[in-house]
C-alpha cells in the first residue's frame, strides 16, 4: 500500500519528476504486476493522470492490474479509462470499492493514493500492509501521503507489525502489517 514517488521540480528549473530512484520505482512496478488491481482517487487522477500499469524493465509486459479510479466527480482520465481493464468506482467507502472488485475476481488491490483515499482504507480497517518508500528528500511543507486519520495521541497510533526494511538504491522501503483499523 502507499506510493513511493510524487512529481517534483529540481533545483535551477531542471525537471526531476519523481522523488524516489530507479530501483524504488522499479519494485513499486513489480509489485503491480503482482496484484489484480491498482486503486487510486479522482484527486490523484485530476493531479497526475497516472497511467496505473505495471512497467518491470521499464516496458509494459506481462500481468496489468485492473485499473480503478475512486470517486463521485467525472473526470477526463477517468472517463478515457472506461476500457475492459478499467473501472471508475462512484463512491466514497471503501468497502464498495471492495465489493465491486470481488464482482470482477479481483483479490488484491494496491491503494496508490493519494492521502484521501489511503486514509479512507485506513480509517475503515481494510489495510493489511503498508508499503513506505523514504527518499533521501526534504521538501518542507506539502501535502502528505496519508490525511487526518482523528489519532490525537502517540498511544492511538496505528503502529505496523513484522515489519521489514529493504534499501532500494539510495531509497529505503519500509513494509509493515497492520492489525486492523484505528
Ligand atoms: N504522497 C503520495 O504518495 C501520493 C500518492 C498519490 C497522490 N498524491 C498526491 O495527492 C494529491 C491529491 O490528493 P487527494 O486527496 O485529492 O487525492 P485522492 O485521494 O486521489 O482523491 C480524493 C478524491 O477522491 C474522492 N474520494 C474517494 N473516496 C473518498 C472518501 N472516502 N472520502 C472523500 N473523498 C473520497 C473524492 O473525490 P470526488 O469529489 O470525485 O468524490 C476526493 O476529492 C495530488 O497532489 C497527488 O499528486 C500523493
Amino acid at each position: 500500500m502507499g506510493r513511493h514517488a510524487r512529481r517534483a521540480h529540481g533545483r535551477g528549473g531542471r525537471h526531476e519528476p519523481w522523488i524516489t530512484g530507479d530501483d524504488a520505482r522499479e519494485h513499486a512496478h513489480q509489485v503491480r504486476g503482482t496484484v489484480d488491481a491498482i486503486a487510486v482517487g479522482t484527486g490523484t487522477v485530476a493531479t497526475d493522470n497516472p497511467s496505473l500499469s505495471a512497467r518491470p524493465g521499464g516496458q509494459e509486459q506481462g500481468h496489468q492490474p485492473l485499473r480503478v479510479v475512486v470517486g463521485t466527480r467525472e473526470t477526463e482520465c477517468s472517463a478515457v479509462w472506461r476500457d475492459e481493464n478499467a473501472v471508475a468506482v462512484a463512491s466514497h467507502d471503501p468497502r464498495e470499492v471492495l465489493d465491486l472488485l470481488w464482482s470482477r475476481e479481483a483479490r488484491s488491490l494496491v491503494v496508490e493514493g493519494g492521502p484521501t483515499l489511503l486514509s479512507a482504507f485506513l480509517r475503515a480497517g481494510l489495510v493489511d500492509e503498508i508499503h513506505v518508500y523514504i527518499a533521501p528528500a526534504l521538501l518542507g511543507a506539502g501535502p502528505s501521503a496519508v490525511s487526518d486519520l482523528g489519532i490525537g495521541t502517540m498511544a492511538d497510533a496505528l503502529r505496523g507489525q513484522d515489519v521489514t526494511v529493504t534499501r532500494l538504491g539510495v531509497d529505503t522501503l519500509v513494509i509493515a502489517h497492520l492489525d486492523g483499523g484505528i
